[in-house]
């Protein structure tokens, strides 16, 4: 939640920034605003999008070689432009951009009221700031000294980029909770919130980690943590393609990444899975694969979309790996006292890696002897760097806040894992588990063929775009696609959609179902596929239109079913990567049609942040 980006060196600075914020805007986008020195300090802030600062910002000085600039998810204060930052201090010398939240900044601004300071917007961070010049003026210490000496008073979470107009020449940075990445360049310095703003210019950055400052000073960068100790910065080369970042001629990130998803499966499975020798390996978790194999229990940890990623996950490990599993909210799980032991696995599941609530769960786990694995899709993030191993996703950016390519990827992994484990333990026939390798290798070529679906995906789409309620249902493997469906379509277009058990429909929402009432029914030919036979009679008795994702060929789905859309056939593990690709569609079209910014929906942001 909100994203920041700073430059110095050789280069304007304002090209940097604001391309730089563009391509952190999935982060929050209620205002945006820059800060550039050039013996002037400049500030210009607007509420709303990175665009309405740039139209606003384009007849104004912006020659300067050092600035810094944000884009923000309201925390404190409702989004106007006084809230906006960057946020000068008192002095009008320092300007800071934050991202985090200061949990005890009202007590901070009593004691700053009491010395005549005086605020101009609602946020926690201008309190920061002029925390942090306080400091500055009455102790005889240089900034960056005071900045730690601040760093060490203030509680809640942070990444920080402060500059002077006494120094010109210096940037100071800071994160603890929050990430920021340091871009090394030739004479020149980056710093972002992830390294996407950073890519086009270098491929050399550090990952600062929590309770570590950044002093960038004539030229030279000096890493040293809170208690004043030097470290070595770890220069990490990144690996990531600058189209991986752009729309590539799509109309939109969020179809861009749903057309991906053969391609982002592929590379998941990539050098893990040789189906045809029967070789499935993940090296991450290879250190800790007894550990795993004689657990007690695994505990799965995760939010939104990822939770449900990890409801299909318990299904395939308990059914193949015969280890008991509970699948957690990240934000539930934190603030109750779970009996958690050292038997215990715990899988983390983010595609941010950055995930307030999951971060907090993880800390918790650990405490308790738990053994802590993360299944994450952003390298370098703060979830892969709590946990003990684990397995990155391989999807590549994924810009559209509403997640697609990361469950698909997700459930890759967590397939491959328990596959892994199963084999390991012995608990899966030898031709079972080279069956199930098969159908993973086959995955990417069937979400392919989902993908031809889209044409008439979009016709089924315009019938129902002014729906005010959806239904999504599913059993067993399906379910979880069932929540997933109901999310992306209530996420993207403000459509109030549930998904649920279809067994669970006779216990109540059977009651809302009408002539006026959509219901998506993931009914492909697998275990259940009597019993869901039987709820679609039950819906289309009470005049429910039913929208029905079936396996190819099904004829007796497609003689009760309003709409039917045939997928491949694939093994029930395995079907929730195959079935869900139609509800990622449908949601996207309708969100489209009914003139939504599907990747940006109000009041979300890409990555959460704060609790
Ligand atoms: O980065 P994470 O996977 O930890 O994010 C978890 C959720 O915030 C995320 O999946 C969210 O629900 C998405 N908007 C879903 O599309």
């Amino acid at each position: 939640m909100c994203g920041i980006v700073g430059y110095i060196g050789h280069r304007e600075a304002y090209p940097v920034i604001i391309k730089g914020l563009q391509r952190l805007e999935y982060r929050g986008y209620d205002s945006a605003g820059v800060a550039l020195l050039d013996g002037d300090l400049n500030v210009y802030k607007k509420q709303g999008k990175v665009a309405t600062l740039h139209d606003f910002a384009k007849d104004k000085p912006l020659g300067a070689k050092v600035g810094i600039g944000h884009t923000r998810w309201a925390t404190h204060g409702a989004p106007s432009d006084h809230n906006a930052h960057p946020h000068v201090s008192n002095s009008g010398k320092l300007v800071m951009i934050h991202n985090g939240i200061i949990e005890n900044y009202a007590a901070i601004k009593t004691e700053l009221t009491q010395k005549g300071y005086t605020f101009k917007s609602e946020t926690d961070s201008e309190v920061f700031v002029n925390f942090i010049e306080d400091i500055y003026q009455n102790t005889l210490v240089d900034l960056a000294e005071a900045v730690r000496l601040a760093l060490t008073k203030v509680i809640g979470a942070y990444a920080i980029v402060i500059l002077s107009t006494e120094n010109p020449d210096l940037v100071i940075a800071a994160r603890k909770g929050s990430p920021l990445v340091v871009g090394l360049g030739k004479n020149e310095f980056f710093l972002a919130s992830d390294a996407t703003p950073i890519i086009e210019y270098t491929n050399e950055v550090v990952y600062l980690d929590d309770q570590e400052i950044a002093i960038i000073e004539n030229n030279n960068l000096t890493i040293k943590n809170i208690e004043d100790v030097e470290m070595k910065p770890y220069i990490q080369k990144i690996d990531m393609e600058l189209e991986a970042i752009e729309k590539g001629g799509y109309e939109h990130f969020m179809i861009k990444e749903i057309f991906e998803q053969p391609r982002s499966i592929g590379d998941c499975l990539r050098g893990r899975l040789n189906a045809n020798e029967g070789h499935l390996h993940l090296g991450g978790i290879q250190d800790y694969i007894n550990k795993i194999t004689n657990a007690d229990r695994i505990l799965i940890i995760a939010c939104g979309t990822s939770w449900h990623a990890g409801l299909v996950a318990e299904y395939i490990f308990e059914e193949f790996c015969r280890i008991p599993v509970e699948v957690e909210y990240a934000s539930e799980f934190r603030y109750r006292n779970p009996v958690v032991g050292e038997k215990d696995v715990v899988i983390a599941i983010s595609q941010s890696g950055e995930t307030a609530d999951t971060l907090a769960a993880i800390e918790l786990a650990k405490s308790k002897g738990a053994t802590i694995l993360g299944v994450c899709n952003v390298v370098g993030s703060s979830i892969p760097r709590a946990t003990h191993a684990g397995s990155y996703t391989h999807a590549g950016p994924e810009i559209g806040v509403a997640s697609t390519k990361a469950f698909t990827a997700q459930i890759s992994v967590l397939a491959m894992m328990a596959l892994m484990i199963a084999h390991k333990k012995g608990a899966i026939k030898e031709s079972v588990y080279r069956n199930l390798l098969l159908e993973l290798d086959a995955i990417p070529d069937k979400v392919a063929k989902c993908l031809d679906l889209n044409p008439q995906i979009e016709i089924i789409s315009e019938k129902f775009k002014n729906a005010t309620n959806f239904l999504y249902l599913g059993r067993g493997y399906n379910f979880p696609v069932a929540l997933e469906g109901a999310l992306k379509l209530k996420e993207i277009s403000y459509i109030h959609a549930e998904g649920y058990p279809a067994a669970e429909m006779k216990h109540g929402p059977i009651a809302l179902i009408d002539e006026n009432m959509p219901v998506v029914f993931i009914a492909t030919k697998d275990g259940s596929y009597e019993k869901i036979v039987s709820n679609i009679q039950e819906v289309k008795a009470r005049k429910g239109q039913v929208i029905a994702v079936v396996t190819e060929g099904d004829t007796e789905i497609g003689s009760m079913a309003d709409h039917i859309i045939e997928v491949p056939a694939a093994h029930e593990a395995l079907m929730p990567l195959i079935s869900v690709v139609p509800l990622q569609l449908l949601s996207y079209h309708i969100a489209v049609m009914r003139g939504c910014n599907v990747d940006q929906p109000r009041n979300l942001a890409k990555s959460v942040t704060v609790e």
